[in-house]
């Protein structure tokens, strides 16, 4: 079984200026300095007693410019994997998670089939360079949150809200997903997708087209070209009557919710693991045979009342049915605070708190020894 902890690269990296979230809020771009505080941040990820690191490659970085691959831009990413792999520590690079170089956003990103290419020659490109060292692969975290932020609701760069763009996106990351796997699955790794699912269980039907609207990716995806899958599994909702009033008012839906002791920071509803067991069981029943990873899984809970309990209660429901949904894999997010998206700094998701204001501090929270302790039980058991 691997524990871990999930990152990516533009929430805490420093220059990403050629991203194009850097070019939206350059007020972030430093993230929280993850590369100036390399040796300390590995040791966060190393006393944490995990056997596995999730984290992204920044495209960007490696692809500055159209027509450019710059080997130097994996130089940081081929240190880390050296250190997991020193560590005992299994390394599962993610090829992409949400931020792509402006340039290709420029000339029209994934909305355009014929610019697919740019995606799996950078994915070549890595490949080439890091194949040889790197065994478990993510081509993409959550294609279908990126289309539905980016092109249905507008939320994300580039803003646009149009249904038929919506699909076409889908549609082509489908298919550049498809050329990556063809392209380099081997005897010797294992290269799946992770995908944001929620427990809309019991959700009132008027709402079945926007679910099915949110799990297109995942119900156009072909068993054949997937070795596992990663689930990002945050919480469950029921769309009610009443959601259809917040929905045609144009509210932030979780905003009302904010302050309530049962909902997160980020007025998500807080879980006790059920809704966790129902994505697991609809995977497994889709896919018997599958793998499954949680690559992520945490609480926005800056004061760190909530987080513990939180991922108690989900670790406990993994360990008790990961033989019999074939689970192979629990990864919290995050190891540190980071950028989170539209709503910046505020959000608070790390095991370890970060003081932007005192040059990016670091302090363990006690949900990092809670994690911690948790991990080191369950060994135990295993080897016993
Ligand atoms: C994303 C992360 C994000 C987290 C919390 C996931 O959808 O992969 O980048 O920070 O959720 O919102």
């Amino acid at each position: 079984m691997l524990f871990g902890v999930s990152t990516s690269s533009y929430q805490i990296e420093e220059d990403c200026d050629d991203s194009n979230w850097s070019r939206e809020h350059p007020e972030h771009k430093n993230g929280i300095r993850h590369r100036e505080n390399f040796e300390q941040d590995f040791v966060f990820l190393k006393n944490l007693g995990i056997n596995s690191y999730r984290f992204s490659i920044e495209w960007s970085k490696i692809s500055p410019e159209r027509g450019v691959l710059m080997a130097k831009g994996l130089d940081f990413y081929e240190r880390l994997i050296d250190r997991c792999l020193e560590n005992n520590i299994l390394p599962i690079v993610c090829l992409w998670h949400f931020t792509i170089p402006c340039w290709f956003q420029d000339i029209g990103g994934f909305l355009k089939k014929e610019n697919t290419r740019y995606f799996t020659e950078y994915v070549d490109f890595v490949f080439q360079r890091l194949g040889e060292k790197v065994t478990h692969w993510v081509v993409m975290n959550e294609p279908n949150i990126y289309a539905m932020c980016s092109y249905l609701l507008g939320v994300w760069t580039p803003y646009t809200a149009n249904l038929v763009n919506f699909f076409t996106v889908n549609k082509n990351l489908l298919e550049c997903y498809q050329v990556c796997y063809q392209r380099h699955t081997s005897r010797t790794n294992t290269i799946g997708v992770i995908l944001n699912l929620i427990d809309f269980d019991r959700s009132i039907f008027v709402f079945y087209p926007f679910i099915y609207i949110y799990n297109y990716f995942l119900y156009n995806l072909n068993r054949n070209i997937i070795d596992f899958i990663g689930i990002n599994y945050y919480f469950r909702y029921s769309f009610t009557w009443k959601d259809l009033w917040y929905v045609y008012r144009g509210d932030q839906f979780f905003d009302r919710y904010i302050g309530s002791e049962s909902h997160s920071d980020l007025g998500w509803p807080i879980d006790d693991g059920t809704g966790l067991v129902n994505v697991l069981r609809y995977i497994h029943t889709r896919w018997r045979d599958l793998p499954i990873v949680i690559t992520e899984n945490g609480i926005a809970d800056r004061g760190d009342t909530k987080r513990q309990k939180y991922l108690k209660s989900h670790l406990d429901v993994v360990m008790k049915h990961r033989e019999e949904y074939n689970i192979v894999g629990y990864f919290v997010w995050s190891l540190f605070d980071n950028i989170e998206w539209e709503y910046g700094i505020s959000p608070r998701f790390g095991l370890v708190e970060i003081d932007y204001e005192n040059r990016f501090a670091r302090k363990k929270r006690e949900s990092y020894d809670v994690y911690r302790r948790y991990i080191r039980s369950m060994t135990k058991i295993k080897t016993e």
